[in-house]
């Protein structure tokens, strides 16, 4: 009795709490910016950014703003910059040619960045098929209409060449095909690019959030990608493809989305002996600012939030289309 009532007033939690220098120093998580990875979509022949209505505050840029938005991102110390192309409609064909076209939108936005940024930031280059292809797929298909998981290696193996050529620093597979990330480290050893890293979207899920993705990037899907992306009741699996995508040399392993799968991004963290990414999606971005918008939920802290529990799942890197603002926000540190 007499042991529980000291207890009782010994141990008193709400001490940490008591005010902000408080919490801030007994903060378990932070987010910095160099934490922070910003994914950004460039688009062949326009003059001016173009605004995406389903993303609001991003935008597809030209060749030439894309070089502004690289500066900006590392004179705020954003980690890195994820370099998304987007290809003119005409140019998509079936096996999505315009990929390994060496003038090509993706090409000619790595060398773009380098030129402006050169080891100032990690620069990345969204190594998959998807935006190239006339049916949306991120593999070419077979005769069947089936995505055709070996003929597609042949096709990534190219790209990562030219990526490599063009100067990137790390390629981001996104593709979800069996044995990319093999496929990929060999074309470029034998590139001679032994140095370009490799981030596998290890454990990538057919998900209803990559929505306003595909408006970003003018996507012409005909039908889905659950042959190939992951189907959300599992986590198991998940062990699976990122021990396989370390087994094959991945340099960072990814988990996507981020909010809805932060089990599986704890999983990654106690599994993988490499960093392990998050990518916070569109579809996640989107909802907070269309609540926010309507004045349904605080952007600036629901912002905050989902940027800390990501990083206290595990996640070592985010990709987020907030890291602007969140490298120069108070959110540059936990901030509460
Ligand atoms: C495929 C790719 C996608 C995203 C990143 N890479 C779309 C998809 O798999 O359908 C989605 C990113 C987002 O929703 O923010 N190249």
């Amino acid at each position: 009795m007499h042991d529980d009532l000291l207890t009782r007033e010994r141990i008193r939690p709400r001490r940490s709490r008591v005010n902000p220098a408080v919490r801030r120093l007994t903060a378990e998580t932070s987010v910095r910016a160099a934490d922070l990875v910003l994914p950004v979509f460039v688009r062949e022949n326009i003059a001016e950014p173009v605004p995406i209505a389903s993303l609001p505050g991003v935008v597809q840029h030209s060749l030439h703003s894309v070089r502004k938005a690289a500066v900006e991102a590392a004179e705020a110390g954003v980690a890195g910059i994820m370099l998304f192309g987007i290809p003119d409609d005409q140019r998509k064909d079936d096996i999505g040619s315009a990929a390994t076209d060496p003038d090509g939108i993706l090409t000619a936005a790595i060398r773009a960045v380098i030129d402006e940024v050169g080891d100032g930031l990690v620069v990345m280059s969204d190594l998959c098929l998807d935006e190239f292809t006339s049916h949306g797929h991120c593999g070419v298909l077979d005769v069947a209409g089936r995505v055709d998981n070996d003929a597609t290696l042949l096709r990534y193996a190219e790209m990562a060449a030219l990526h490599a050529e063009a100067g990137v620093h790390m390629v981001g597979l996104s593709g979800m095909m069996d044995n990319q990330v093999s496929a990929v480290r060999d074309a470029l050893d034998s590139a001679g690019s032994p140095d370009v890293s490799i981030l596998a979207y290890a454990a990538k899920y057919s998900s209803a959030l990559y929505g306003p993705f595909r408006e970003a990037v003018n996507s012409s899907l005909q039908g889905d990608r659950r042959t190939y992306q992951m189907d959300y009741a599992n986590a198991v699996e998940a062990r699976r493809e990122i021990l396989s995508d370390i087994a094959q040399g991945a340099d960072v392993v990814m988990v996507k989305p981020a909010s809805l799968y932060l089990d599986i991004v704890r999983q990654a963290a106690d599994l993988a002996d490499v960093p392990v990414a998050a990518y916070q999606v569109s579809g996640e971005y989107a909802m907070i600012e269309a609540a926010a918008q309507r004045g349904w939920i605080d952007r600036e802290s629901a912002i905050r939030e989902s940027l800390t529990c990501i990083r206290r799942a595990g996640a070592d890197i985010v990709f987020t289309y907030w890291a602007m603002a969140a490298a120069s926000g108070p959110s540059s540190h936990t901030g509460r």
